[in-house]
Formats: structure tokens, sequence, C-alpha cells
């Protein structure tokens, strides 16, 4: 595999969905989980472990648990909203299609990485707000991102999934998870089967970064 820069991975790493099934070699993987103890976490307490799912009977429950909620999904995200442009309905349907697929082969990708967390090692600076607290994700979500940039450098396919946070209960008895800890991203991994990484579609800066205040243009002059 040839290197590849830092933002070229970030500017490719988008959700590879269709995985073959051929394993993970060992050194790729501990390349990978190795990148993602790099993170940096609220006072460096690193609150978060991560299980390589490998077994192939609890790979084949993880699916079984992931269909459902992906079927819920699905039903309320299939019907394309009204005056949406032609390229970006068929953008939305063939995303659906892929995410189906992975729903339908979640199984079969050779390795789960399954990031848990403890919230009781975590600085959560905006719990006591009126609002849904995020500041804890981010001692856990740099290690799941450059899991993810480190299997884009290896020419590994992945996506981060969260569906299976609905069955986390059922998630905990198989993967033996201790009280008290919690699961945030389920990240299956393999060889691309087809196209794999590439082109990804987001909002420009202008629309994403403001200037002094939310709102006000940022004016950049760029080389
Ligand atoms: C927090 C989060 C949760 C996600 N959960 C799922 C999921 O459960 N299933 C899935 O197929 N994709 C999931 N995704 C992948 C997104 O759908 C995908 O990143 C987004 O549509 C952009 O697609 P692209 O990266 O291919 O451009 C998730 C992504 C994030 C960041």
């Amino acid at each position: 595999m040839p290197e590849i820069g830092l933002y070229e991975a970030m500017s490719t790493l988008r959700a590879v969905r269709r995985l073959r099934p051929d394993p993970v070699p060992d050194d790729v993987l501990a390349r990978v989980l190795r990148a993602a103890t790099w993170a940096p976490s609220g006072g460096n307490q690193q609150p978060w472990r991560v299980i390589a799912v490998r077994d192939a009977d609890k790979r084949r429950r993880l699916q079984e648990l992931y269909i459902g909620p992906w079927k819920e999904y699905a039903a309320s995200h299939s019907a394309t909203p009204d005056g949406v442009a032609p390229d970006v309905a068929a953008r939305i349907g063939r995303m659906l299609a892929a995410a189906n697929h992975l729903a339908e082969h979640y199984h079969e990708a050779p390795v789960i990485l399954v990031f848990c967390f403890d919230p009781r090692q975590m600085a959560i600076t905006d719990i006591q707000l009126d609002r849904p607290t995020v500041v804890g994700g981010g001692s856990v979500y740099p290690a799941v991102q450059n899991a993810l940039l480190a299997c884009r450098a290896e020419g590994l396919g992945c996506t981060l999934t969260t569906l299976l946070c609905f069955r986390e209960p059922e998630v905990v008895e198989l993967l033996e998870i201790p009280e008290g800890w919690g699961t945030c991203a389920y990240i299956p991994i393999g060889w691309p089967a087809s196209r794999g990484h590439g082109p990804i579609s987001r909002r420009p800066i202008d629309k994403m970064a403001f200037a002094d205040r939310f709102g006000s243009p940022i004016h950049l002059e760029q080389a």
C-alpha cells in the first residue's frame, strides 16, 4: 500500500460499506489500534477501550442485533424529500443501498471494532447545561477518528456506525463489557469489495466556518 498524506486521507475517508470477508493481518490491525491510542482525551484519562471482534459467532450476533434498528432507520429515511435535486436524490439512494448492504452483511466484515467508554473517567464539562451533552464524546471520538484514518492509510474500508447503541444491553452481555461502561462506535472494517475510498461530499468552508461571530463570513488569503 503506497503511503498517502494526511490531507488526502482525510478528504477521501468516506463510508466504505461493501467489504470482502478476507482476514485483516495482525500487523495491520495493530497499526490501526495503535493509531487509536494516540488520540487526546480530557485530562489524558483515556476513558475508552476497543474490542476487536473477530469471532464469527459474535459478529453474526452483532449483525442480528444491527438489522432491526437499521430497518427502523431506513423505513423513516427512505422517502426522498420534495424538491431535492435529482443528483442529490441519486446520491441518497446509493447511500441507502450501500447501508442496506452493510446491514445484511455486517457479520462478514472480518473485524468489527467496538469502542467502549467509562463516563466516570470523563470530565463532562457540559453536563449541567439544559441541552444534550456532547463533551464526553470528545474523549472517545478522536480515538475513533484516528482508527478510521489509519484504516484509510492501510487501504481498509470502514464505516463508523452507531445504530447498535439501540441494542447496547445485548451487546454488553455478548462482549462482557463491565458495569458502568457504554458503547459509542461500532466499526466494521475489511478490504473494500468495490471502489473503496474516494471523493466525499461536504459543505464548503464558507458554510461551516465564521470570523469572530457566528454567521460572519471568513475571508482567508489562500496561496
Ligand atoms: C456519529 C455517526 C454515526 C453513524 N452511524 C451510522 C450507522 O449506524 N450506519 C451506517 O451505515 N452509517 C453510519 N454513519 C456513516 C454516515 O452515514 C456517513 O459518514 C455519512 O453519510 C457521510 O458519508 P460519506 O462519509 O460516505 O461521505 C455514521 C456516521 C457518524 C459520524
